[in-house]
């Protein structure tokens, strides 16, 4: 590995991941897991698993998770498999239960997890059904989200999301937002070059959104890297049009939570982007729009569809990069000193998490 990425090099002179990280299924593979199995991943709303009974259920890098609330309060997260036969316990996006029943054969599970019901087993020899309950993983709640994490935790949640919760504390950023809207996008690009072209620091900004471009301050866009996030920020200038009137505020912050989670912030609005991988050379792009109570459906709508033409651009930029990814002429490139220290950061904590297990 060390041939082709080092993450120890100073920015001025750092070199990109290599392009087979982004076209490789062995990379993907190894990225499951010591990437997506080794930090906190969101995989839902507070609010979707409030009361006693409530579930979601999600995937996270080809793991299907079921969370669910006991009715004795506490949250519970598992793997959403049964231990018959490997079936999904539940396999709707939320909803409520009394009990956990496998569609498959029936085997049921409290809300705890316990293996309760087991028809037509008598005689099985050395089987107890305590020894059976679905398989736990950890959960936590932060910002009104739910975050999953597939092995035994090194860090809280709290301290894995670094300086986070203080930024939203300090700002009361999140206060009085409610979740209105769900957007999905499958991009044909592997998942890192999604989050690549979020982390350059704005530089592709002007290039690509035109509209954007007239709110945001450019000058003065500054990157911040601490720990598992990067904060990008932007003062806003008041600007015309749809965009105009959508982005308004004395500031835009981007939020990236390593290493697929993104927090949009204006005033009133704010969006989540959380990115699936689907494949080498596919991502799902989810995005959750929060607005101010009792913010107007045509504001709703009007903020929605600024956030769904930069998405537009973005996907066209990201599809074009993969192509250019699997050329025979690109192995790495290099970074703006100036723009891009976000995006190297995003490839350091990467390529440490990699290293051993994959070559360049
Ligand atoms: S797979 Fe769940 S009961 Fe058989
Ligand atoms: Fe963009």
């Amino acid at each position: 590995m060390s041939q082709g990425f080092d993450p120890s090099l100073p920015l001025a002179r750092a070199r990109t991941i290599p392009n087979t990280w982004y076209t490789d299924s062995a990379v993907l593979a190894a990225e499951r897991e010591t990437v997506f199995a080794r930090t906190w991943q969101v995989v839902g709303r507070s609010e979707q698993v409030k009361d006693a009974g409530a579930f979601l259920t999600a995937d996270i890098a080809g793991e299907p998770i079921l969370v669910v609330r006991g009715d004795d309060g506490v949250l519970r997260g598992f793997f959403n498999v049964c231990r018959h036969r490997a079936a999904p316990i539940k396999t709707e996006e939320c909803g409520h239960a009394t009990k956990l029943r496998c569609r498959y054969h029936g085997w049921t599970y409290d809300l705890a997890g316990r293996l309760r019901g087991t028809p037509e087993f008598d005689g099985v020899e050395e089987f107890a059904k305590d020894a059976n309950g679905l398989v736990p993983v950890a959960v936590g709640e932060w910002g009104g989200l739910v975050w999953v994490h597939l092995t035994e935790p090194a860090q809280p949640l709290a301290a894995f999301l670094g300086p986070l919760p203080a930024w939203v504390e300090g700002r009361s950023a999140f206060a009085g937002l409610e979740w209105k809207a769900r957007q999905s996008y499958d991009l044909a690009c592997n998942w890192k070059v999604y989050v690549d072209n979020y982390l350059d620091g704005g530089y592709h900004v002007n290039t690509v959104h035109p509209a954007l471009a007239g709110v945001l301050d450019y000058r003065e866009y500054r990157t911040v890297c601490d720990g598992n996030t990067v904060l990008q920020s932007s003062p806003i200038t008041p600007g015309d049009g749809e965009a105009g009137r959508t982005r308004t505020g004395d500031l835009a912050a981007y939020w990236w939570v390593y290493p697929n989670f993104m927090v949009n912030v204006y005033s009133g609005v704010m969006d989540t982007n959380l990115v699936l991988p689907l494949g080498p050379d596919r991502c799902r792009v989810v995005f959750d729009f929060y607005f101010a109570a009792g913010a107007a459906p045509e504001f709703v709508a009007e903020s929605v569809r600024v956030a769904d033409q930069v998405q537009a651009e973005d996907i066209g930029v990201c599809e074009e990069v993969q192509r250019g990814l699997n050329s025979r002429s690109y192995t790495t490139g290099r970074f703006s000193v100036k723009r891009e220290n976000g995006g190297y950061h995003f490839h350091q904590v990467l390529g440490r998490a990699l290293a051993g297990r994959v070559t360049a």
